[in-house]
Parts: C-alpha cells; structure tokens; sequence
C-alpha cells in the first residue's frame, strides 16, 4: 500500500517518541522505505540505535556533521523523499515551521523541501489548545500541510483531552489515504452554515432557537477532513470552532447572510443554520421597560432566506447546495416541496419532534433527499451523519456530477 514510498521521518521531543520505533515497523509492513531524522529533544525519548535498527538505515542527526553533509546534504534529504512526515510534532517544531526557523537539521529540512508534509502532533492539551499552537496549525494547514491527529485521551503527565500523537496505525492509514486519494475534496471550497440566528428585540434580549450547531460544526469538520477548504459561518453557539475550519461568528441571519456572500465563490454550500425566519422589525436602541402602560408590540419583518439566496442562478451558484429541512411532520413530503421551493440540489431532511431529542442532542435520523430519489439514513451521531453526508458529497463532486446538481449514479 506503500510500496516504494520513500519516508522521511523527522521524530522530534514529546514522550510520544517512544511510537515511532513501531511506527517505522508499521510504515515498512506496508512497502515504505524510511529515513529517520531525530531532533536533540526526540533523542530525549527514542535513541538513534533503537531507530537505526527498525529503519536499516542511518539516523540523521546534527545540521552541522560534515560526514553526513558530505554523504547526504540537508537538502538532498528534503528531497529525497516522497513525504516528509512530523511524528510526534512538538508545539515547538510546528511554531518553528509556521515561523520558517531553522535552527536544526529538522527545521533546515522542513524549510529547505519542496515535498508534500505531514504532521502527527503530540503535547499537552493546554499547549495544543493555546491560541499561538491553533494559529500555527492554521497557517500550516493553509500552506498544504497534512495535519493527522492529535487524538483525545489520557496523557502521559496526567491530563485528559485532545493532544495524543495518532497511533501508529492510524498514522500509516492516514499516509495510505494521502497517497491513494484519501482527501477526494483537496482544492475544493466549501460553505457551511451552522447554528441559531440571535435576532435583537433590544441590546438585552433576543428572538432565537434551540439549535445548538453540533449538526452544521460536524459537516464542516467532516468536509475538512476530506481535504475541502471550508468555511464555517455559524451563529451563537457554545462549540468550539471545528480544527481546520475557517469559522466566522456572526449573531444574525442577515450577517449570516454577508458572511456567505463575502466567503464566495464556493464549489459546495450547506446550509444547516437554523436561521431565524423573522426578526424584530426595529430593534429598540435601548433596553425596553415596564413602563405601565400596557405590553410592547413586538413587528415582526421577515429575514432573507440565505439557502435560496445561495441557491440562485448566478455566476457565484456554488455547484451543489445542500440545505436541511428541520421537521416535526411529514418528514420526506415537506423536504422534497422544499427542494423546489429553495431552487438547492439536496435536502436533508430530519425530525426534529421533541420525541426525537434532535434538538440540542448527539443523534440525528435524516431522509436525503437529491435529484434522485430519497435516501433513507439510519438513526446515526450528528458526527456520522457529517462523515456521510460529506462522503455522499464528495463522491458526487467526483463523479463530476452536473451544476444542476442531478445524480451521476
Ligand atoms: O424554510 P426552512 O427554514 O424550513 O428551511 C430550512 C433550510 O433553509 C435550512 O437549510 C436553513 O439553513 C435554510 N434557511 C436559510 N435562511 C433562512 C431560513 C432557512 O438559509 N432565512
């Protein structure tokens, strides 16, 4: 499945070194050829020999050995490579990479290749989650690096959460898919909205609904994980911003709406915010009072529908738009009226009765309904229904399926 492949390996400082022993086997197993690069601090965790014996082959240590440099020069290491994985990748070797440093044969590596790179990082939660490690990995990501992991769990210093190198398996798969078309999205833009609208009766109070954005979040995040470039516009939610996800935080539908506008063009738009249909037709400037003198008319005016805005014939119509259809009855027969009615491509259409505890919850049963019929989908996590419905996507796009968006199959 590697077969042939020539990996440059560069193990740097994290107690997760200690894998990549089984990582080298893993990679071999499956045809690959390994080189090891091992920083100062990985050789904190791991020894050269312990790597020199899985690889069969030197290990690369120092920028400045003028043997090595001699036998093989930093830069012919960089390019004597199919791909340049980072296993474990340190919050400091990433930083060192979105800053262009070279201060290592790693670094001097990483800078000097024209390859294709793949990081597997591993660290403490608080250091993966601190702000300068997410603005790093968004500039690498931005610069084509294949970003695999980190994984959610316990820690080696006892802390719980995402930051676990991948394990070895999952890395070999992860090169496996990046080899053989693993990212069937790679160049491809897509456009998710997620979430509720917040529209403001006054500066204190606010028309919205129980969507909580786990739906739209999981969608994007699914697309990103195909390789798509995406961006996320959400409304007020309390998730985090999906890893790898250019996510926009707006507060009502008419931003959400120029938050769309101004992210085309898009090859593929899904609309799953729960947009708020009416907003107050003139929000009070300040908070309204108990005055005694009756209750306040709350005017409504209705919202700009940013599913059939998008949906629209134009020059910037994303190919394929996919909006959702939150029900309480007769599921399938309003989707497919709404299909026409929004002029989109797909609808998925879920129950959203409180029996079904869609709202707000982890489980979602959706219909898809497309060009050619209707899909019915098991009752799955929103998180599958993501990974589905962005798989569903990405074969579609791949199939070359038409701007009409009419099924290949
Ligand atoms: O008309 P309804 O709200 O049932 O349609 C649901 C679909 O339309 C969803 O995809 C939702 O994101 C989208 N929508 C929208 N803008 C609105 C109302 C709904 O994009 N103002």
């Amino acid at each position: 499945m590697l077969s042939g492949k020539r990996i440059l390996l560069i193990v740097t400082g994290g107690i997760a070194a200690y894998k990549t022993p089984d990582l080298v086997r893993r990679l071999r197993e499956r045809g690959a050829q390994v080189r090891c690069v091992l920083t100062a601090g990985g050789a904190q965790f791991v020894t050269p020999l312990a790597l020199g014996a899985v690889t069969g082959d030197k290990v690369y240590q120092d920028l400045f050995d003028l043997t090595d440099e001699q036998e093989m020069g930093h830069i012919q290491l960089s390019r004597d490579a199919d791909v340049i994985l980072v296993a474990p990748a340190s919050a400091d070797v990433l930083a060192k990479m979105a800053g262009g440093l070279a201060t290592d044969l790693a670094t001097t590596a990483l800078l000097a290749t024209d390859k294709p790179v793949m990081v597997a990082p591993a660290m403490n939660v608080r250091m993966w989650q601190h702000a300068a490690t997410q603005a790093n990995i968004e500039t690498l990501k931005s610069r084509g690096v294949t970003v695999i992991g980190p994984e959610e769990g316990d820690m080696a210093c006892g802390e719980f959460g995402p930051g676990r190198m991948s394990e070895p398996l999952d890395i070999a798969q992860a090169l496996i898919d990046f080899f053989h078309g693993g990212q069937p999205l790679r160049g491809k833009h897509a456009l998710v909205t997620s979430g509720p609208t917040h529209e403001p009766i006054d500066p204190v109070r606010y028309i919205a609904n129980r969507s909580s954005g786990k739906q739209g979040h999981a969608i994007a995040a699914a697309l990103a994980a195909l390789g798509a470039r995406v961006t996320l516009v959400t409304g007020p939610v309390t998730l985090k911003d999906p890893i790898g996800v250019a996510t926009v935080h707006v507060e009502t539908a008419r931003d959400m709406l120029a938050a769309c506008t101004e992210a085309l063009p898009a090859d593929i738009a899904v609309c799953a915010a729960a947009v708020a249909d009416w907003r107050t037709a003139d929000a009070a400037p300040e908070k309204m009072k108990k005055d005694g003198k009756g209750l306040p008319a709350l005017a409504l005016a209705e919202n700009p529908d940013i599913l059939a805005t998008l949906a629209a014939p134009g020059k910037n119509r994303p190919a394929l738009v996919v909006g959702f259809a939150a029900e309480t009855e007769n599921v399938v027969g309003h989707a497919v009226a709404k299909l026409k009615k929004k002029g989109c491509d797909w609808i998925c259409a879920n129950d959203v009765s409180p029996e079904t505890g869609t709202f707000g919850g982890d489980m979602n049963r959706v219909h898809l309904v497309t060009g050619s019929g209707v899909e019915d989908w098991p009752p799955q996590t929103k998180t599958q229904v993501g990974e589905r419905l962005a798989q569903r996507i990405a074969d579609h796009v791949t199939a070359g399926a038409d701007a009409t968006g009419a099924d290949a199959e």
